[in-house]
């Protein structure tokens, strides 16, 4: 196959031949995965082409093929890669970029990956040789080898680099994902800019200059690296490369800087568009060129604005593309509009762009008005600020842009960089923990949950038992702790073993009995008082409960049941969900009580019918399958390897519960039913929407699912009684009436209109006279427009010289006619006269000087108004 480019070919055409280039050795083209990592909580964003094999590397995972290639999305902005604020002021960082890749699992290794490299480059790509320079890992003889004598480079462009960042194994040509994880030896090849720009070649003291760029890195997995530092050699040798596409594109398309690459001059076209910015070599335009990939392809991934995580960085770049625009004199939603030109630029290699462009448009316009509804005062505490400082911008001032106008520090820290001035972070820091300390003080006063205990932890029996015998350890009264409770008394009692599930995940805690040989304490809910300390709050109805006293602890058995029923069937909703709407929805929040489930979770538009009843039937066939549940606790680690469906931000410990329900996978502690079968049946209740991006969905099972068909039925029977009809013939029945009750309201309406102008004749005798002249104002029950225009001729005709208005209300609102014989036009127009009773009841009107018609919305100005009739007539004769 031979792969043709063009003399300056565009970026799509690069990402396609690299693609087809591996293809044609044997490679297969895999789909780049979300930029939101899948089942690595501890990883912000997709950070490189080969995250999405990892396990493949490290052998835990198998894939149909040993050769793969892929054109990888990548964010590093927030974490550990952090970009964020280079963007726009140098020529090569980014907060979105494309990783081109070949990968070999087990397959080729050094000499193969370093050859098709090679051919690449010079004979596809056909980059002259002498402007290439390549690094190996210093102690690589094997890779230098084969560059120096299979490929032919000369020694004096192959330069070893060893350890250079401070530890072994730490360098710049030893490359590895993490601190743990797969790693090895890599090759670099650079690519040589041209003496009329500064900088030398890697490993010399200019090497960070703009001549040399790294384009190339291929890295030779050969180690898992574990927490110790051990290097444990992979099952079989390995190579993942990673090419980043802004740069080739700009060694391609004889630019220099990535922003001067095609894509982007669309994007900054696009930005001073919007922006209405005249000179295209503003940095504020890259910036929001670049901002405008990472938002949406964000977005296209399921990450939505929030307060923390990886909705937080959204926000954050986002704020940052906003401010960009405010300095170019943007006041209102703009960033928004540049979706459409992006969608076109890269809709085609990402799919994902083009089904999404709506709910990116209408997340980022959301939070754009969000944002410009604060930013003008923000911007002006923080000139004034700025004006009296020399050095070090106030903390305490950037805390409150922070907290009331919605400025990120870093955006603060960023207005600040363009002046040379530092933030005082520290004072920031002090007054975010200070803000939290009272805030947590504030909750804790409220929740009374603030009981002092040091005796021993709760032992937790309810995964399988409902019932325990127990000490109690320590008794609260008013937030005091107790040797007793009398009866009456509401408190909170603490014992060593408990088979009550405290609230947590969602889950709420147990209500039920503790019954000691004194009295009944009825726990009405149980809360953690500490992590491992376990609150039963209720109240002791009959007799005494001490300290020391052995009680059996009971768990009202119906209440948990359908709790439990509820949460294991959100497990099986969750998957459902993804599989009818798609793998962005992601949990948000979820509740789940004895009656219901209610799970928040990313999707834009509503649920429709069939969704619902999809969702539905998925959930109740895993319901019918029956399947055993099962809870295996294992290392965090472990429980990645399953596969099992984790929520990035949520703090796992060292231990996780791993819960197979049916075919879903999730990591939970809460209570599970046995089998599948026991959830009995599932039921959504309501679908709704709560903030931009995220959708609510109750459900119901069991008990409630019954309740819920029981109700319905009665109604269905309630009705067919009322209607005489039997139950199949229900909607047919309904669409007659429905029918019948609109052509009676026609009949109706025609009968009004017929007896209004029928009154009309009456009316004449109401009319006064003024200077020789019939004056009429009056109501006309029940006339439509056509009624009033009709009998305004009939008055016409009977008063002969008269100006008239009639007027009739329907549903609040006013229909006004006014009326002049041709006689008295000259000195009373129609259309003034209704335009001066109109304008009493709040509406306006136009016509002809003899007829004109108008409409109010005021009816409670009627009487008024057409009082003041006479006086206005009159003085239009005089
Ligand atoms: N994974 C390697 C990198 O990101 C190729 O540089």
């Amino acid at each position: 196959m031979t792969i043709q480019l063009s003399s300056t070919p565009s970026s799509n055409e690069i990402r396609q031949a690299f693609l087809d280039f591996f293809a044609s050795k044997g490679h297969e083209i895999v789909s780049s995965s979300s930029l939101v990592p899948h089942g690595d909580p501890t990883l912000l964003f997709t950070n490189a082409g080969m995250n999405q094999f990892k396990d493949v590397f490290l052998g835990f995972d198998k894939r149909p093929y040993t050769r793969a290639t892929s054109s990888q999305k990548c964010v590093r902005a927030g974490g550990k890669h952090n970009d964020l604020e280079n963007v726009g002021y140098t020529a090569r960082h980014h907060t979105f970029f494309e990783m081109l890749g070949n990968f070999s699992f087990g397959d080729y290794f050094k000499e193969d990956a370093i050859k098709y490299a090679w051919e690449l480059l010079t004979e596809v790509f056909k980059l002259p040789k002498d402007k290439l320079t390549v690094t190996v890992y210093a102690e690589d003889d094997e890779a230098y080898a084969i560059w120096n004598n299979i490929i032919g480079v000369p020694a004096e462009r192959i330069i070893r680099i060893g350890d250079n960042k401070g530890a072994r194994y730490a360098s710049d040509n030893f490359w590895m994902m993490g601190d743990t994880g797969p790693c090895g030896p890599c090759t670099e090849i650079f690519y040589d800019h041209g003496a009329h720009h500064f900088g030398g070649p890697p490993g010399s003291p200019d090497e960070d200059g703009d001549r040399y760029i790294e384009i190339w890195n291929n890295v030779f997995m050969q180690f898992n690296r574990d927490e110790a530092g051990v290097m444990h050699p992979l099952p079989k040798p390995s190579v993942d490369t990673g090419m980043g596409l802004e740069r080739i594109s700009a060694v391609l398309q004889h630019v220099h800087a990535n922003y001067e690459i095609d894509l982007f001059q669309t994007l900054i076209a696009a930005a001073a568009r919007e922006t209405k910015t005249a000179d295209l070599s503003i940095p504020s335009l890259k910036v929001l060129a670049d901002h405008i990939r990472a938002c949406s392809f964000l977005i296209a991934d399921g990450v939505i604005a929030g307060n923390e995580g990886r909705g937080y960085v959204l926000r954050r770049i986002i704020r940052r593309a906003i401010r960009h625009g405010y300095k170019l004199g943007v006041r209102s939603a703009f960033f928004h509009k540049i979706v459409p030109d992006l969608v076109a630029e890269m809709g085609d290699a990402y799919p994902e762009l083009v089904s999404n462009q709506a709910r990116i448009t209408e997340i980022l316009k959301q939070e754009e008005d969000r944002f410009f509804e604060t930013i003008e005062n923000g911007m002006a505490i923080l000139e004034s600020e700025l004006a009296s400082t020399k050095d070090v911008f106030n903390g305490e001032t950037a805390f409150k842009l922070h907290d009331t106008y919605g400025f990120p520090l870093d955006l603060t820290a960023d207005i600040c960089r363009e002046r040379n001035v530092a933030v005082d972070t520290d004072a920031f820091n002090a007054a975010m923990a200070r803000q939290k300390e009272q805030a947590r003080a504030a909750g804790k006063f409220k929740m009374t949950a603030n009981l002092e205990y040091d005796g021993v932890a709760t032992n937790f029996h309810g995964y399988d038992k409902l019932e325990t015998s127990a000490t109690v350890t320590a008794l609260y009264k008013d937030g005091v702790a107790v040797t007793k409770l009398t009866e009456g008394e509401v408190g909170v009692v603490v014992l060593d073993n408990t088979p009550f599930y405290a609230e947590s995940g969602g889950q709420i805690g147990d209500c039920g009995e503790l019954r000691g040989t004194n009295g009944i304490f009825e726990a009405e809910d149980t809360q953690k008082i500490q992590a491992t300390v376990f609150g039963h709050h209720g109240v002791l109805k009959t007799g005494t409960l001490s300290v020391g006293e052995q009680v059996s602890a009971r768990v009202n058995t119906q209440a948990r049941t359908n709790t439990m029923r509820n949460h294991s069937a959100t497990h099986l909703m969750h998957k459902a969900l993804r599989e009818v709407l798609g793998e962005h929805v992601q949990q948000k929040g979820s509740l789940v009580d004895t009656d219901k489930t209610r799970f928040d979770f990313v999707h834009t538009a509503p649920m429709t019918d069939d969704e619902i009843a999809k969702v539905e039937q998925i959930v109740n066939a895993e319901i019918l399958a029956n399947a055993a549940c099962q809870a295996r606790v294992m290392d965090i680690e472990s429980a990645q390897n399953t596969g099992a469906m984790m929520l990035f931000g949520e703090k796992y410990g060292d231990e996780v519960r791993v819960l197979d329900i049916g075919s879903s996978r999730e990591l939970c502690g809460g209570t599970h039913v046995n089998r599948t079968g026991d959830i009995g049946l599932f039921k959504i209740t309501s679908e709704s929407g709560v903030a931009a991006g995220v959708r609510r969905v109750e459900a119901t099972t069991g008990e409630g699912a019954l309740k819920l068909i029981n109700a319905q039925q009665t109604l269905i029977s309630a009705l067919a009684n009322d209607l005489k009809a039997p139950v199949n013939e229900l909607a047919s029945k309904v669409a007659q009436l429905s029918d019948h009750a609109k052509s009676l309201e026609k009949e109706l309406a025609r009968l009004k209109s017929k007896l209004a102008s029928s009154q009309g004749d009456d009316l004449a005798t109401q009319a006064v006279e003024i200077a020789g002249v019939k004056v009429l104002a009056a109501t006309l029950d029940g006339a439509d427009a056509n009624a009033l225009r009709e009998t305004m001729d009939k008055l016409k005709d009977k008063l002969k010289s008269a100006a008239i208005v009639l007027a009739s209300v329907s549903d609040g609102k006013v229909s006004l006619a006014a009326g002049v014989t041709a006689d008295l036009t000259s000195k009373v127009k129609a259309g003034e006269l209704v335009n001066f009773v109109a304008g009493q009841v709040g509406g306006k009107g136009g016509g002809k000087p003899d007829m004109a018609m108008a409409g109010g919305s005021d009816a409670s100005q009627l009487p008024q108004a057409l009082a003041s009739v006479n006086d206005w007539v009159a003085s239009k004769l005089n």
